[in-house]
């Protein structure tokens, strides 16, 4: 273990913030294996806004080459903003995407032929919780419910009549595609969506759809080819200045909604065009505002970028919020987000549930894992950093919710409020015992319970209990310990959240039992080809599926396979090309599978 100050360039005093050490594990896989503590001091690496007006303009050096690296090497305390570590500036020599250029643009940006100046409007409830004013800017209100319609349209629009006559073309499954679609009717120009065969139903729209390929990577390809073939204008889904622009007509409507003082907005990051937009109109009018970008912990793409100051490419993202799920940023948005933003707050996927529930307590709307994301971000914020009596800002950017992902949210929603805890305890495997644990469960509101025979001696047990305090939960722990009950407070397990708790039951004795989790993706066939690869040369064990959505299924999958195969193993297992992961001696396996 070997100690690092994260931050080694000093940063600018936040005042009035109580100053806090905190510990945070970072992982890089560039040095794989390699754990460092750094010890980070709080509200201090709060950078301050970079004023436009004293930076000198530089052509920046060469990027070295995108390299890969793994979610996992970047973690830090929910609400904790990540730094940006190379703030260096730069400017286009042909003057076309410079500030100024931005500013104008966006102000005289032609959105509201499409899309409606969408309202500010306080949260009551989580502000009265949290101690701010949290201030809701709603484009999941806009007509195909998310902010996506903006950018599109303003590329769209300033096509000349010669061009947009060619038609356009895009690759999207998502927000991007509805925006584009709508924006090709307003314009009444010819529009061709590609996307995945993947794609459901429900998003296959109006205007001509292509399904192709397995990949959004495929569609992607076959939307650039076509586009030349056919002198169509592909229309990106962030990486362009025009998107970026009309996506900055929210800060311009921000700005002029706002009355009062802003300390900060929070706005869901993906390829970053929604940031980088808002970012460069409002650090040219406002710079003191803070503009927090927030990203889910498995698809932090941007605070990665940030904090190695290139571009990086992510080895797996996750999908749960997939208006986000982006493996790169875009290099114009990178280029604004490195001189612009603040810095990135990083929050779980139980956080982002957890914000979707207080949207619907607060406005009885709903809103996808994307759209809750700053929500999330700006009161995991408020809370680390103890903000008191500021406005702060969150983007609610979009509400095309997959139905199917409700069961989920509900399911993480209370977890993430710190609400509901998930614990394990080991108690005596004697007549009596479920008595005696449920006495030192006390008062406490038992929302579900798990208990199978294992041996003669132990009994695991698996429940979730209500809690109002987190005193309350220290203490049954504590009573729990103090008759020699071990409990785990498994609240942060994702593996065991997503599928151990629901297969609770025999436990065999399975020699080199090897556990991985697989994304599939949703697609008929997926799981005949994942067969082909495996069996009969292993034996399945344990399988347990959990579909997510569009972004593919969670797959807990358990094969015998002995260790001199593993090379093997993994061989095939890279050949199948679904992404995964290898499982190794997780403690609540051997508890509850075992
Ligand atoms: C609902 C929602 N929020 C946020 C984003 C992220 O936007 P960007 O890719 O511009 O960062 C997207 C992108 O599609 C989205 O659909």
């Amino acid at each position: 273990m070997e100690a690092l100050q994260l931050l080694s360039t000093p940063q600018p005093y936040l005042p009035n913030l109580p100053r806090h050490h905190h510990t945070l594990m970072r992982r890089t896989t560039l040095q794989a294996n390699t754990i460092i503590t750094a010890a980070i001091s709080k509200p201090a690496e709060i950078l301050s806004s970079p004023l436009l007006s004293s930076i000198e303009l530089s052509v920046s050096p060469p990027l070295p080459s995108p390299f890969k690296v793994s979610p996992d090497s970047l973690q830090y305390p929910p609400g904790y903003v990540g730094d940006v570590a190379d703030r260096s500036y730069s400017d286009d020599s042909d003057g076309l995407t410079s500030p100024m250029s931005y500013l104008t643009n966006i102000l005289t940006s032609k959105v509201y032929d499409v899309a409606k100046e969408s309202p500010l409007e306080l949260a009551p409830k989580l502000s009265e919780r949290l101690g701010v004013n949290i201030w809701l800017k709603r484009e999941d209100l806009q007509p195909v419910f998310s902010f996506k319609l903006r950018g599109a349209y303003n590329m769209m629009a300033k096509l000349p009549k010669e061009v947009l006559k060619k038609g356009v073309i895009c690759s999207s499954a998502g927000n991007h595609a509805q925006g584009v679609a709508l924006s090709a009717k307003r314009l009444n120009c010819n529009a061709i969506i590609a996307m995945p065969v993947t794609t459901p139903d429900i998003k296959r729209l109006g205007a001509t759809v292509v399904l192709i390929g397995d990949s959004y990577d495929e569609a992607q390809a076959y939307a650039k080819k076509r586009a030349i073939e056919e002198g169509r204008t592909f229309i990106p889904p962030f990486d362009h200045p025009d998107v970026i622009m009309g996506q900055g007509t929210i800060g311009m409507e921000i700005v002029r909604q706002m009355k009062g003082p802003i300390h900060a907005i929070f706005v869901p990051v993906g390829g970053g065009g929604l940031i980088a937009g808002i970012a460069a109109y409002v650090k040219r009018t406002n710079p003191q505002v803070k503009i927090i970008g927030v990203e889910p912990t498995d698809a932090n793409a941007m605070a990665l970028s940030l904090h190695h100051g290139y571009r990086v490419i992510l080895d797996q993202v996750g999908g749960f919020a997939d208006g986000v799920a982006v493996k790169e940023v875009g290099e114009e948005t990178f280029r604004l987000c490195k001189e612009l933003v603040d810095g990135i707050v990083l929050v779980s996927r139980d956080a982002i549930c957890a914000s979707i529930k207080d949207m619907f307590e607060e406005k009885r709307s709903i809103l996808e894992p994307a759209g809750a994301l700053a929500l999330a971000g700006a009161e995991a914020y408020c809370k680390y950093y103890g903000l008191k009596g500021e406005n702060v800002i969150a983007i609610t950017s979009g509400a095309n919710m997959n139905f199917d992902k409700l069961r989920i949210v509900t399911e993480l929603a209370n977890v993430g409020r710190k609400e509901e805890a998930l614990l394990l305890t080991i108690m005596p495997e004697k007549p009596g015992s479920f008595k005696r644990f449920c006495q030192l469960v006390g008062q406490m509101n038992i929302t579900e319970f798990k208990y199978r025979y294992n041996s003669k001696e132990k009994a695991v047990v698996l429940y979730s209990v209500g809690v109002h305090t987190p005193l309350e939960l220290k203490e049954i722990e504590e009573r729990m310990e103090s008759s020699q009950h071990v409990t785990h407070n498994l609240s942060d397990v994702d593996l065991v959240k997503d599928h151990l708790r629901h297969m609770m039951g025999a436990r065999p004795d399975i020699q080199n039992e090897v556990l991985c989790r697989f994304t599939f993706p949703e697609r008929p066939g997926t799981l005949m080809k994942f067969l082909d690869s495996f069996s009969p040369r292993w034996n399945i064990t344990l399988f347990h599926y959990r579909a997510q959505g569009e972004t593919g299924a969670n797959v807990l999958v358990g094969m015998q396979v002995p260790s001199s195969e593993m090379d093997e193993f993994h061989d095939q297992a890279n050949r199948l090309g679904y992404e995964y992961n290898v499982v190794i001696d997780d403690l609540f396996f051997q508890l509850l599978m075992h």
